[in-house]
Parts: structure tokens; C-alpha cells; sequence
């Protein structure tokens, strides 16, 4: 029989938490490296949190994933972040009803100073990171900004779920299957800022817009809806989307590590290179493709119109906004 591979570690923040819960059977299924490679979850929580973490690592232990090589629980990120070759930071306050995702930043902000930190001198030399704790693209900052030795290209902010989303609302639209709709992008913020984009999507053969043929359904509903799915998931369920969440944590880990198809992209918030005049620094949404050894690249040559551009501008000042706010917890 041939030798298992060396294990991946995967350190999971807020491990205890709704996300959580969701995640971690999936990656332990192997469902992010794939079903050769086996699993080290290395999880960190808050010290009162360290009980409800301990209950979720039996029900891990009582799944018998024959992937799974190992349960770190802890609440030292030192611990947590230690050789690991993925980082997903989910550990931070979800809104309530009536509050923006960037009203979090102040509480949740310097979490990822300190964690940016231990990952720094911590992590595995090929690390790679997603921030999906809120606000997710400006906690992705910070956490970059504290961590000098982790190149800028190994950090990612998850605006996944926004482009299943977007994905859903097309499909359901002109009623067609999930799988039918590709290459929505998502710009911006993760908040009610984004601009979803719909003009260079496709339904199967055709673009978006012809297969709805209903281009101000676009410019309202659509947008509005992905917008906004967050808070009305919240009003639903009194609890910040997690299922959905936890799916497209994993759907942007895979894509990451094992590739974007042929001819299709995702969106990714990651640390701008000036592409599409967005100021160079600023983790923001593009559409990119990633070759699946963990790296990306933002797909160039998109046109916008001016509707788009102005929609363009008005997510990313919002993004100079929330990085201006937190210029203290930046290094
Ligand atoms: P939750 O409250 O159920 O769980 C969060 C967990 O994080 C808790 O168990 C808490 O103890 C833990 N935690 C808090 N501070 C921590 C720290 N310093 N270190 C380690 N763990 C810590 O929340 P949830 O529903 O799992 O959501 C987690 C975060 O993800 C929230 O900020 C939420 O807004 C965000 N979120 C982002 C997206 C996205 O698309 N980017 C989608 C959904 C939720
Ligand atoms: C979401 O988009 O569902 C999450 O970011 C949670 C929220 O606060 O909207």
C-alpha cells in the first residue's frame, strides 16, 4: 500500500462557534485537499469556549473520519497556528439585528493583531490564509499588516458566500440549475456596499443578461438582494448565517488549494495591486482564478460601464473608510 502524504494542518479560530460546527466534519472529510490528503485540525478558542470545544472534538473523534490524524484544542495561538498550511479566521463576534458588519470593527479588530502576529511566527513557510471573521476584508488587513514574514499574496477575505449568492438569485431568476451560472464577480466589501456584477456572467451558453433579458431586475432586486442577504438571514434566524458560511469557506479553501476550473473564476478579497484602480493595498473583492497550489490572480481586461464604475468607487471608498478607522491597529 502506498504511504499517506504528510498531513495538512489546518487551524480553525472560533472553532466552538456556529461556523464551526459546520466546518469542521467537512474539512476533516477531507473535502478541501482532497481525499488522498489526511488532516490536523488545530483549534483555538476564547477560554470560556474551551468546554463547548471540548464537546465538539468528541463528536469529531466519534465520526471516525479515516482522514483525520489529529485534534489540537486550545486557547494559545501559539498553539493553534503552529506549522499550520491553512489558517481559517473565523473566531470573532457576529452582528445582531440593526447592526452593520463594520460596526464590528472596533471589538473585533485587534483580535487579528495578536493573531496575525502568532501566525507570523508560527505558521508553516507555504501558510495560507482566509479571514472570514467580520468585517472580513479589514480584519484580513490587520492581520496581514502584523505579520511581516507571510507574503501578501498568502492572504484571502472570504466574499464566497456573496458570490453563491449571486449565483443563486441569477439561477433562480431565469430558472435554471446552480451549476448552470459561472463568473459572477463580486467587488468591493464584504457589505452592503459590494457590487455584485452581473454583466460578464453566464447562464450555460449565454450571458446573464441575455438568458434574463431583464436588465433592471439587475441594477435593483439583484443587487439589493445579495447586498442585503446577510441581514435578512439574520432577521430569519436570529443568528448570522453559518451553514452557508461554513459551505463557502470551503468552497474558497478548495478552490484555492486544488483550482478554479478551466474558463471559470471565483471572488476572492485579496490585497490589491492597483488592478481596476483600486488603490493598491486595499484587500478587496476580484474576480480571480487559482491555479491550485494555493496561489491566485486577479483576471484583468473586465470592462465596466459607468453604472458599474460608480458602484466600483462607492464599495471601495468604503474600504479607505474602515482602513482609515483602524490606522492604530495597523503596523
Ligand atoms: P459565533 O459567535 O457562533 O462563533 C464565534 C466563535 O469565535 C465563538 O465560539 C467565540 O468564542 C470565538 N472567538 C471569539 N473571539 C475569539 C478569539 N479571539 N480567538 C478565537 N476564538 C474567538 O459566530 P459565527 O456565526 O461562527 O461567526 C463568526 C464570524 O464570522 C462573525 O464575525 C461573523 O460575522 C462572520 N461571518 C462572516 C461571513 C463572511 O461571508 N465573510 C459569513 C458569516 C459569518
Ligand atoms: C453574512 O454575509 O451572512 C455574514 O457576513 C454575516 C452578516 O453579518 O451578514
Amino acid at each position: 500500500m502506498a504511504a499517506m502524504p504528510t498531513p495538512k494542518r489546518i487551524a480553525i479560530t472560533g472553532a466552538a462557534g456556529q461556523i464551526g460546527y459546520s466546518l469542521l466534519p467537512r474539512i476533516a472529510a477531507g473535502e478541501i485537499f482532497g481525499p488522498e490528503v489526511p488532516v490536523i485540525l488545530q483549534c483555538l478558542e476564547i477560554p470560556p469556549a474551551l468546554g463547548a470545544l471540548n464537546g465538539v472534538r468528541m463528536e469529531l473523534e466519534d465520526c471516525a473520519f479515516p482522514l483525520l490524524e489529529g485534534i489540537v484544542c486550545t486557547d494559545d495561538p501559539n498553539i493553534a497556528f503552529k506549522d499550520a498550511n491553512l489558517c481559517l479566521l473565523v473566531g470573532a463576534k457576529p452582528r445582531s439585528k440593526g447592526m452593520q458588519r463594520g460596526d464590528l470593527i472596533r471589538e473585533n479588530g485587534p483580535i487579528f493583531v495578536g493573531q496575525g502576529k502568532a501566525i507570523d511566527e508560527n505558521a508553516a513557510a507555504d501558510v495560507r490564509v482566509v479571514v472570514i471573521g467580520n468585517p472580513c476584508n479589514t480584519n484580513c488587513l490587520i492581520a496581514m499588516s502584523s505579520a511581516k514574514r507571510v507574503p501578501a499574496t498568502n492572504w484571502t477575505a472570504m466574499t464566497q458566500l456573496d458570490h453563491n449568492r449571486a449565483i443563486a438569485q441569477i439561477a433562480g431568476r431565469v430558472g435554471v440549475e446552480y451549476r448552470d451560472v459561472s463568473n459572477v464577480v463580486i467587488w468591493g466589501n464584504h457589505s452592503n456596499t459590494q457590487f455584485p456584477e452581473w454583466r460578464h456572467a453566464k447562464v450555460k451558453d449565454q450571458t446573464a443578461s441575455a438568458a434574463a433579458a431583464d436588465e433592471a431586475w439587475f441594477k435593483e432586486a439583484f443587487i439589493s438582494t445579495v447586498q442585503e442577504r446577510g441581514k435578512a438571514v439574520i432577521e430569519a434566524r436570529g443568528l448570522s448565517s453559518a451553514m452557508s458560511a461554513a459551505n463557502a469557506a470551503m468552497d474558497h479553501a478548495r478552490l484555492l488549494f486544488r483550482g478554479t476550473p478551466t474558463g471559470e473564476w471565483t471572488s476572492m478579497a485579496v490585497c490589491s495591486d492597483g488592478s481596476y484602480d483600486i488603490e493598491e493595498g486595499l484587500i478587496s473583492s476580484f474576480p480571480v482564478t487559482c491555479d491550485g497550489s494555493g496561489n491566485w490572480s486577479i483576471v484583468q481586461g473586465l470592462d465596466f460601464d459607468d453604472f458599474g464604475r460608480e458602484r466600483l468607487e462607492i464599495t471601495v471608498n468604503e474600504l479607505k473608510q474602515e482602513r482609515d478607522a483602524v490606522t492604530d491597529l495597523l503596523s
